[in-house]
């Protein structure tokens, strides 16, 4: 990838400033955090080909073959308080599926909170990671371009390439992707997240549809409802109350996720 052309074309007013990517790295997010705590601006972009360590969200591994696929890590100093930062996920996997779609094959979902998946098959997932000492915030995405085989157990994990039969240059799609981002944040700072978290529920194939979302020890069962502008999971249970959850991993009915099995 042209690391070089992409810094030297970029034209973001805060994201990908600079962008830096290794051969290998244990995990981008552990780098990007450490070089937040060394005073790193804004912006950064920490990327890598291969990760040794790399992290899933609930403290699983992220696996990614070598060279295949997009695996970096966003460094954000938001002017916004901190209880706010959560909504950045949406915003990350929003600029995602929006990049995909300059791809004309390519259609992505949404599935709450922070999963794109094409097909019903996730293939991009994102781990935020806050330093609250530092008012910072590390956004880790792993999106998968062009990896063609995937262990059995990630079944329903699937790349790019797979779900269009060609392969992407990573390089125009790290290209585009960092724009989005750009111009979704700034949009955030310019006007809040109400216009972004109408865009997310617009992508999001839940709503209406049977899941059980685990939330710490507990487990809600019902109907999707809808994702609230504070990015609340809205669920009708069978006894009709509606409950609002903010963290979690959903699982569809019927549609075991991706992340449920790679534990
Ligand atoms: C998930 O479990 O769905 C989130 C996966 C996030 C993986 C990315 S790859 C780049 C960054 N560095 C990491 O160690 N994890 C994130």
């Amino acid at each position: 990838m042209d690391i070089r052309a992409i810094n030297t074309l970029l034209t973001t007013r805060r994201i990908g400033k600079p962008v830096e990517w290794q051969p290998s790295l244990d995990s981008t997010n552990i780098v990007a955090r450490a070089r937040a705590q060394n005073g790193a601006p804004e912006g950064l972009v920490i990327g890598a080909d291969v990760q040794t360590a790399g992290r899933g969200r609930f403290n699983r591994s992220w696996e990614s073959s070598a060279g295949d696929n997009l695996l970096f890590s966003v460094l954000l100093r938001p002017p916004f308080p901190i209880r706010q930062y959560a909504l950045l996920n949406f915003l990350a996997s929003l600029s995602v599926a929006e990049a995909i779609e300059q791809y004309p094959s390519l259609h992505a979902t949404l599935h709450w909170p922070n999963d794109v998946y094409i097909n019903s098959k996730k293939v991009c997932g994102i781990l935020s990671e806050t330093g609250v000492e530092s008012a910072s915030i590390i956004i880790g995405i792993g999106l998968n371009v062009n990896q063609n085989e995937f262990s059995p157990e990630l079944a329903h994990a699937s790349s790019l390439a797979r779900e269009c039969g060609h392969s992407l240059d990573r390089g125009r799609l790290l290209h585009i992707l960092l724009k989005m981002l750009d111009e979704n944040y700034d949009a955030v700072i310019s006007n809040g997240f109400a216009g972004i978290m109408e865009k997310w529920r617009m992508r999001c194939d839940m709503i209406g549809r049977q899941l059980s979302v685990q939330s710490g020890d507990a487990v809600i069962e019902g109907e999707a409802v809808s994702v609230a502008d504070n990015g609340a999971l809205c669920i009708r249970q069978n006894t009709g109350e509606t409950v609002s959850v903010y963290a979690g991993e959903a699982t569809l009915h019927g549609q075991q996720l991706f992340s449920e099995i790679r534990a």
